[in-house]
C-alpha cells in the first residue's frame, strides 16, 4: 500500500467529538434457525480500532453489510444481533439505528457523546450500496459521508468490492486504514512478495470457478498446490475420473484440465474420498479411491490417505496459505479432512496464514487454536484478489 495513512495518523490530528465513519465488515455466519451469530471472529477482529476511537473520544459511528440482501430491507439480514454482541464485546452500549441513512440513522448519529458507538443498519439494504451506477452509488455515498467527519476502512472482507461505503465513500471525507486493514495488508504482501519456500497452498471450498483466477496466478509462484474440497471434482472429473454425484462444474472441466496440464505437477488432488449416499450429517458414507467413486454417491470430505499425503507435504513447507475447507466440516462424519489439514499447517514450522471467512470459522469451529496460526484473515474474496495481484478498490480509494 503506497502512501496510505493509518488510524494512528488520524488519532495523532486528535478525534475528540469528531464523528468518524467506520467501515467494518461484520458479515458474521448466524444459525439459519435462531439467528444466532455462531462465529463473531468479523467482530472481535475490528475492536482495535473501534476501542482506540472509543478511548480518543471520538463519535464512532460503525456501517457494514450482512449477506446479501437485494437493496431492500430484509430482516433476515439486520445488523441488530451484530449491535448486541459488539456492546458486550465493548463492554458499553451500541447504539443501533434500524436505517442506514435514514430518520433513525440520523438522530442515532447527532445523539452520540463522545466515545460512543453506533451502529448503522445493513448497508445492503439501500440499493445504491452496490449499483454499478455510478451516480446512483455516489448519491448514497453522500448520505454516508454526512454522518462522518473523517473515514476508517476496517473492512478488509470487503475491499475487493467497488461498492459506496468502500469505494465512494473515502473520496468524499479524510480518510484512513484501520487496524485491520493494514494487518491483513503486511502480512498478505508477505505472501506476494519473496516467501520462504517452498511455498505451498491448500485450496479448498465448493466453487471452483471462484479459485481459477487465483489458481492461475499462484501456479507460477507456488511450488506444490494443495486441492480438496467440493471443487476437487471437477479437476478429478479433468482426469477423466467419474464422479458420481459430486459437485462438479461442467464447463470448467475443460479449463481444469488444462490447468492440471500446465501445471507442471505441482497441483495434488486427492487420491480418496468419502463418499455418501446423501448430503446429511447422517448420511451412509464409505472411503473409497478416486478411481471407484460409485455412480449414486457424492464426495463430501477427503479421504485418510489423501490428508497423509497432504500432511507430508505441509510438513515440509515454511510458507502457507490455506483457504477453503476440505469437506464439510459442518457434519462431524465430513470434518475429517478439514481437521487434518489445519493441524497438519499448525505443526509445520513454517508462516501459515488462513484466508478466508469459511476456513477461519472452520478453525473455530473444530475447536483449534487460533494462535497456532500465523495468521487469520478476515477476508475470503478480498484475500483471494489480493494475492491474484488484483487492485482492490478499497485499498486504491485509501491510497488516493
Ligand atoms: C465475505 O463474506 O466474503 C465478505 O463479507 C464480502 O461479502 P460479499 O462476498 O457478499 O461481498
Ligand atoms: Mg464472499
Amino acid at each position: 500500500m503506497s502512501a496510505v495513512r493509518s488510524l494512528d495518523d488520524l488519532l495523532a490530528e486528535g478525534v475528540s467529538g469528531r464523528r468518524v465513519l467506520v467501515r467494518a465488515d461484520l458479515n458474521v455466519p448466524l444459525d439459519k434457525q435462531t439467528g444466532d451469530i455462531t462465529d463473531d471472529g468479523r467482530i472481535r477482529a475490528v475492536l482495535p480500532t473501534l476501542g482506540a476511537l472509543v478511548e480518543a473520544g471520538a463519535k464512532v459511528v460503525v456501517c457494514s453489510h450482512l449477506g446479501r440482501p437485494k437493496g431492500v430491507p430484509d430482516p433476515q439480514f439486520s445488523l441488530r444481533p451484530v449491535a448486541g454482541r459488539l456492546g458486550e464485546l465493548l463492554g458499553a452500549p451500541v447504539h443501533f439505528a434500524t436505517d442506514t441513512v435514514g430518520d433513525s440513522a440520523r438522530s442515532t448519529v447527532a445523539d452520540l457523546a463522545d466515545g460512543q458507538v453506533a451502529l448503522l443498519e445493513n448497508l445492503r439494504f439501500n440499493a445504491g450500496e452496490t449499483s454499478k451506477d455510478d451516480a446512483e452509488r455516489g448519491a448514497f455515498a453522500d448520505q454516508l459521508a454526512a454522518f462522518g467527519d473523517a473515514y476508517v476502512d476496517d473492512a478488509f472482507g470487503a475491499v475487493h468490492r467497488r461498492h459506496a461505503s468502500v469505494h465512494d465513500v473515502p473520496a468524499r471525507l479524510p480518510h484512513v486504514a484501520g487496524r485491520l486493514v493494514l494487518r491483513e495488508v503486511e502480512v498478505l504482501s508477505k505472501l506476494t512478495g519473496d516467501p520462504e519456500r517452498p511455498y505451498v497452498v491448500v485450496l479448498g471450498g465448493s466453487k471452483v470457478s471462484d479459485k481459477l483466477a487465483v489458481i492461475e496466478a499462484l501456479l507460477p509462484t507456488v511450488d506444490r498446490l494443495l486441492i480438496g474440497g467440493g471443487m476437487c471434482f471437477t479437476f478429478l472429473k479433468a482426469q477423466g475420473l467419474e464422479v458420481g454425484t459430486s459437485l462438479l462444474e461442467k464447463d470448467m472441466v475443460e479449463t481444469c484440465g488444462s490447468l492440471l496440464e500446465r501445471s507442471g505437477g505441482k497441483i495434488m488432488l486427492p487420491v480418496d474420498v468419502v463418499a455418501a449416499d446423501a448430503f446429511a450429517p447422517d448420511a451412509t458414507h464409505d472411503t473409497v479411491r478416486v478411481d471407484g467413486i460409485p455412480s449414486h454417491r457424492l464426495g463430501l470430505d477427503i479421504g485418510p490417505e489423501t490428508v497423509a499425503g497432504f500432511a507430508a507435504v505441509l510438513s515440509q513447507a515454511r510458507t502457507i496459505f490455506w483457504n477453503g475447507p476440505m469437506g464439510v466440516f459442518e457434519m462431524p462424519a465430513f470434518a475429517a479432512g478439514t481437521r487434518g489439514v489445519a493441524e497438519a499447517i499448525t505443526k509445520a514450522d513454517a508462516f501459515t496464514v488462513v484466508g478466508g471467512g469459511d476456513s477461519a470459522a472452520a478453525v473455530r469451529a473444530l475447536g483449534l487454536d487460533e494462535s497456532s496460526f500465523g495468521h487469520i484473515s478476515t477476508g475470503g474474496g478480498a484475500s483471494l484478489e489480493y494475492l491474484e495481484g488484483k487492485s482492490l478498490p478499497g485499498i486504491a480509494a485509501l491510497e488516493n
